[in-house]
């Protein structure tokens, strides 16, 4: 499969099926491919939390509950991400550890904020780096998952839940795809490139 190919072919899936498990070396490959992901300052600031089992469905039965704190649109969507992390076998979490953003004050204590807002978002688009490099080495050893980024909207519960020291960006859920889904419509490149020339 080209590149392109594997690009193409990764969608997001939200049901498994839950009586087919992914082996812990396809989980140990993903990981590999995320901590492989380039890094503000190669700091690899991350955490991967590989969660599995009794935990992982506590875990889902947790964002249920909390979901009734939301309104509608955020509850059903708490709701959503819950049911697939029931439904997978295995969910990971990715946590960044604040080590890049801790070293803001060597930066100038003048403009110490500003540089922790800017290490802030340096790390979390390091950590989605770290993400796609997962979600597309999961599709290449056929299994299927989905980025959920509504755990941010629980993330503190979650990180006391998991007991990890670390902000938590995101959780995907690893497993078998329960069906074929069809793939949803993107846009165009004329829809999103912008060519500048002199
Ligand atoms: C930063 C980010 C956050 C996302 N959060 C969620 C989420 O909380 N729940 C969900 O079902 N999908 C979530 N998605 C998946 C998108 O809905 C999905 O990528 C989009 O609809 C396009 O579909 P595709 O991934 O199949 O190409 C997220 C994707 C990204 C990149």
């Amino acid at each position: 499969m080209s590149f392109l190919e594997l690009a193409k072919k990764r969608r997001s899936i939200r049901l498994f099926q839950q009586d087919r498990d992914v082996p812990n070396d396809y989980i140990k490959k993903i990981l590999e491919a995320g901590n492989l992901a380039p890094s503000a300052h190669n700091k690899q600031s991350w955490k991967f939390v590989v969660i599995r089992g009794k935990k992982k469905d506590e875990l889902a039965q947790l964002i249920t509950e909390l979901s009734e704190l939301f309104p509608k649109k955020s509850r059903l969507l708490l709701r959503m991400g819950s049911k697939s992390i029931f439904t997978a076998p295995c969910v990971i979490g990715v946590f960044s550890t604040g080590e890049l953003v801790s070293e803001a004050g060597e930066y100038g204590e003048d403009l110490k904020k500003e540089i922790e807002d800017f290490f802030l978002e340096m790390e979390i688009q390091s950590a989605s780096a770290a993400v796609q490099n997962m979600l597309l080495q999961a599709t290449e050893l056929g299994l299927g998952s989905v980025w959920l980024g509504v755990v941010v909207l629980v993330a503190k519960q979650i990180e006391s839940f998991l007991g990890v020291d670390g902000k938590l960006l995101a959780m995907f859920p690893i497993g078998y795809p329960s069906k074929d889904y069809t793939p949803p419509k993107k846009k165009t490149l004329s829809e999103v490139v912008i060519e500048i020339k002199d």
